[in-house]
C-alpha cells in the first residue's frame, strides 16, 4: 500500500465541488470560559429534507455542490457523483474529466464524531467523512471504494515551520471489525479526538490510536488542534495520476452507473467533557 500518494481533503475541496456542513456551534460567548471549544452536541439521521439546505440558514448542513448532487431519502443523505457531461476518455491511469460530487460543516474542537456510511463499490470513487479546520488541520475517514476490505485514516496539520507539505506520512489503512465486512455495508466510522490522542473506530472497535508524539516531523508536532467542521463528500479520484493510483481509479464510466451514490445514514457528534 502506498501512502505517499494520498492527499489532503482540503486540496480536494479546492479542486472538486462538494456539499458543505453549516455551522451549528454555540457562539463563543456561551461556551464555558475555560474552553476553546464551541462544541454543541449534535446528531441527525437525515430523516427530514430540512436537514440539508442549498442556502445558508437554520439547516445543519449546507449543500455547496450543485443541484442534483445530493438527496435526503428515507435511507438517509444520499451523496451522488455524476458522470461528467460528454465523452470521458481514459488513458488507463486517469480520466480526462472528473465527475462532480457532494460535501456537507459544524465548528468544534475535540469530540467524538460518528459517521454512519454505506459506500458504493466503484473503483476510482472516494467517500470521505472528515473534520476540517480553516487553518488546514484535518482528521479523515476515507473510503477508497476500489478497496472493499479496508478503510483509511489520515491527518493533516500543516505547521508554519514546514518547508514542504507533508503527504502520506500519517495515513493508515484499517480493517473492519469483522473479516467478512465490506465497505459496501453500513458501518459506523468514529473519530474520537482530544488533545492527547485520536482514536479511529469502526462499528465500535478501536482500530488506530495516534498521539501527538507520533506526529513529529523535523522536531515539530503535526497534530490537529484547529477548530474543525464536519464535512461529508463523495468525489471522483480519476485524476491526477497520484490520486487515481491511490483511489484505485480511474472510474470506468463504461461500466459504472452514470450516478454513483453513497448514503450517509447519520452523523453523531458528542463533545468532549
Ligand atoms: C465548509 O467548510 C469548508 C472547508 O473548511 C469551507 O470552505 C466552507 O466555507 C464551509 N461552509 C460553511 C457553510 O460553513
Ligand atoms: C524536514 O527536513 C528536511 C531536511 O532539512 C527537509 O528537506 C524537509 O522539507 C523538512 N520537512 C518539512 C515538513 O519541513
Ligand atoms: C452506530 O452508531 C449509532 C449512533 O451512536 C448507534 O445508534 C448504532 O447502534 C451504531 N451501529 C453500530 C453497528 O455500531
Amino acid at each position: 500500500m502506498r501512502f505517499d500518494l494520498s492527499f489532503s481533503f482540503s486540496f480536494a475541496l479546492a479542486a472538486f465541488s462538494l456539499l458543505s456542513f453549516a455551522e451549528f456551534a454555540e457562539s463563543s460567548a456561551t461556551a464555558p470560559p475555560d474552553k476553546r471549544s464551541p462544541c454543541k452536541q449534535f446528531s441527525t439521521t437525515f430523516s427530514s429534507s430540512s436537514d440539508v439546505s442549498s442556502t445558508e440558514g437554520d439547516a445543519p448542513f449546507v449543500a455547496i455542490s450543485p443541484e442534483g448532487t445530493y438527496a435526503v431519502t428515507d435511507a438517509g443523505l444520499r451523496l451522488d457523483l455524476q458522470k461528467p457531461q460528454g465523452t470521458v476518455t481514459s488513458d488507463g491511469e486517469t480520466n480526462n474529466v472528473l465527475g462532480q460530487g457532494a460535501t456537507v460543516n459544524s465548528t468544534f474542537i475535540y469530540g467524538v464524531t460518528t459517521f454512519q456510511i454505506e459506500a458504493p463499490s466503484v473503483a476510482g470513487v472516494v467517500v470521505a467523512g472528515i473534520l476540517i479546520a480553516d487553518d488546514g488541520d484535518e482528521i479523515d475517514v476515507e473510503l477508497v471504494c476500489g478497496d472493499p476490505t479496508h478503510w483509511q485514516t489520515n491527518i493533516f496539520a500543516p505547521q508554519k515551520t514546514d518547508q514542504e507539505t507533508i503527504f502520506g506520512v500519517f495515513g493508515g489503512v484499517e480493517t473492519f471489525a469483522d473479516k467478512s465486512d465490506s465497505l459496501a455495508g453500513l458501518h459506523n466510522y468514529t473519530v474520537d479526538w482530544n488533545e492527547d490522542r485520536i482514536i479511529w473506530s469502526v462499528d465500535g472497535k478501536a482500530k488506530r490510536t495516534l498521539k501527538p508524539s507520533q506526529t513529529v516531523v523535523n522536531g515539530t508536532e503535526h497534530y490537529p488542534t484547529g477548530l474543525a467542521r464536519i464535512s461529508l463528500g463523495i468525489w471522483d479520484a480519476s485524476s491526477p495520476v497520484g490520486t487515481s493510483d491511490w483511489g484505485k481509479g480511474p472510474i470506468n464510466w463504461n461500466k459504472a452507473p452514470s450516478t454513483i451514490s453513497a448514503t450517509v445514514r447519520g452523523v453523531w457528534l458528542e463533545c468532549s467533557s
